[in-house]
C-alpha cells in the first residue's frame, strides 16, 4: 500500500491492561491511521520508569498486557511499526544528546511536570533527573523517526510542543536535519470513568476493553448517572449541566456505542422523564456486549499463541532500529561527532 508522506509517531506508558478512555482517546484513532501513514507506535518502557523507577516487578506483563490490547484492537504489525522503546537504545542517544541544548527552564516551565509533581509526590519522590526530563526522551522518540505527525490527546501538547522547539534549536545550531512535528488531535471527547470524574487506572473508576460479560456488567449496572433522577420518570440531566456537573456516564457510553440517533433520542428521553436509569443501563449493555465479547475473543486467541507478542515487539523493534540508526548517522554528522 502506498501511504501518506508524512511518517506518524505515538506512544504509550506501558501501564497494563488498557481502559474505554485508552481505547477511544488514542487507540481506535491509531488503528485509522496506521492505514493511511507511516506508523512508529512505541511500548514506552523508559518513559514508565520516569515515575515508577522503584516498582518495576510487574513491567513486563505490563507490555504484554499492552500490547496484547493493541493487537486485539485492530493494530496490525503488518501496517504499522509497534516497538519497545528499550529495544533501541537510539532513543536514548538521542535524548542525551537533545539534553545538551535543552534549557532548563524549558523543562522547569512545562505544565505536566509541575502538575504531576505536586499530584504524585506524596506517594514518589519525582526529584530525579529522569522525571524532569521526561519530554527530552519523549522528544527523541518523535524525532527519531523524523515524524510530521504525532496523533495526542490534550494533555500531552505542551510536550509535542517542547519536542517542536527542541527540533528548532537543534536545527539551528547543527543544521536541517530534524522536521518539526506536528500534533494531530484526537476528536474524542474526555471519557468519564464510572463514578463520573475522568476515566483514570489510579482513581479505580476505569472499564478495561477486555473485561468479561460478568464484570462489564457489573461495571455497567453501577455507573455514576443523575442523582436528581431518583425515579424512572423524573427528568434527568444527560450532559454535564449545573445540575449534573459530571454528566451521566451511561449517555456518555451511550454516544460512544450506540448510534447517534440512538443516543440523541435517548438523551431527550431522558430529559422527559421517559425512561429510568436501570433499563438505560440495560441498553446500554447490550451495546457494549457485542464488541466487548469480540475484543476478547480476539485477545485470547492472541495470548494462546505462544510466543506471538514477543515475536511481534522484536521484529517492530529491529525496523525501528533500522529508521532509528539512519537518523542517528546524520545526527552524529550534523554535530561533528563523527
Ligand atoms: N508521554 C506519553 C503519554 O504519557 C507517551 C509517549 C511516550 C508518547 N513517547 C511518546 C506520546 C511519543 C507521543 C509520542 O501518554
Amino acid at each position: 500500500m502506498v501511504k501518506g508522506a508524512s511518517v506518524l509517531m505515538s506512544g504509550m506508558r506501558p501501564t497494563g491492561r488498557l481502559h474505554v478512555g485508552n481505547y477511544w482517546g488514542a487507540l481506535s484513532n491509531w488503528v485509522g491511521l496506521q492505514e493511511k501513514h507511516a506508523c512508529y507506535f512505541a511500548v514506552a518502557d523508559w518513559h514508565m520508569l520516569t515515575t515508577g523507577y522503584a516498582d518495576t516487578g510487574r513491567l513486563q506483563e505490563n507490555i504484554r498486557e499492552m500490547a496484547l490490547d493493541w493487537l486485539a484492537a485492530g493494530l496490525d504489525p503488518e501496517k504499522c511499526v509497534m516497538f519497545k522503546q528499550s529495544a533501541v537504545p537510539e532513543h536514548a542517544e538521542l535524548a542525551l544528546l537533545l539534553s545538551m541544548i535543552t534549557p532548563l527552564s524549558w523543562l522547569e516551565n512545562n505544565p505536566t511536570f509541575k502538575e504531576q509533581l505536586q499530584e504524585l509526590s506524596n506517594a514518589k519522590d519525582l526529584h530525579t533527573h529522569g522525571f524532569l526530563g521526561y519530554p527530552v526522551l519523549q522528544a527523541a522518540d518523535i524525532l527519531l523517526y523524523r515524524a510530521g505527525l504525532v496523533p495526542i490527546g490534550h494533555d500531552q501538547l505542551p510536550h509535542v510542543e517542547l519536542a517542536r522547539e527542541i527540533a528548532r534549536r537543534f536545527n539551528s545550531i547543527y543544521g536541517d536535519v530534524l522536521p518539526e512535528p506536528q500534533p494531530l488531535l484526537t476528536e474524542t471527547p474526555k471519557i468519564p470513568g464510572t463514578d463520573g470524574r475522568k476515566m483514570s487506572k489510579s482513581y479505580g473508576n476505569a472499564i478495561d476493553i477486555y473485561e468479561t460479560a460478568d464484570s462489564l456488567k457489573r461495571k455497567v449496572m453501577r455507573l455514576y448517572t443523575d442523582p436528581l433522577k431518583a425515579r424512572a420518570d423524573d427528568p434527568g440531566h444527560p450532559e454535564p449541566c449545573a445540575e449534573n456537573p459530571p454528566g451521566c456516564v451511561a449517555y456518555a457510553l451511550h454516544k460512544l456505542y450506540a448510534s447517534a440517533d440512538f443516543s440523541a433520542r435517548r438523551g431527550e428521553e431522558c430529559r422527559a422523564g421517559e425512561i429510568g436509569c436501570v433499563a438505560c443501563k440495560k441498553d446500554l449493555l447490550l451495546e457494549m456486549e457485542g464488541p466487548f465479547a469480540e475484543f476478547a475473543r480476539r485477545r485470547e486467541e492472541l495470548a494462546g499463541a505462544s510466543g506471538l507478542v514477543e515475536k511481534i515487539l522484536e521484529t517492530g523493534s529491529a525496523h525501528a532500529r533500522e529508521a532509528a540508526q539512519n537518523t542517528m548517522r546524520e545526527v552524529r554528522r550534523a554535530m561533528k561527532l563523527a
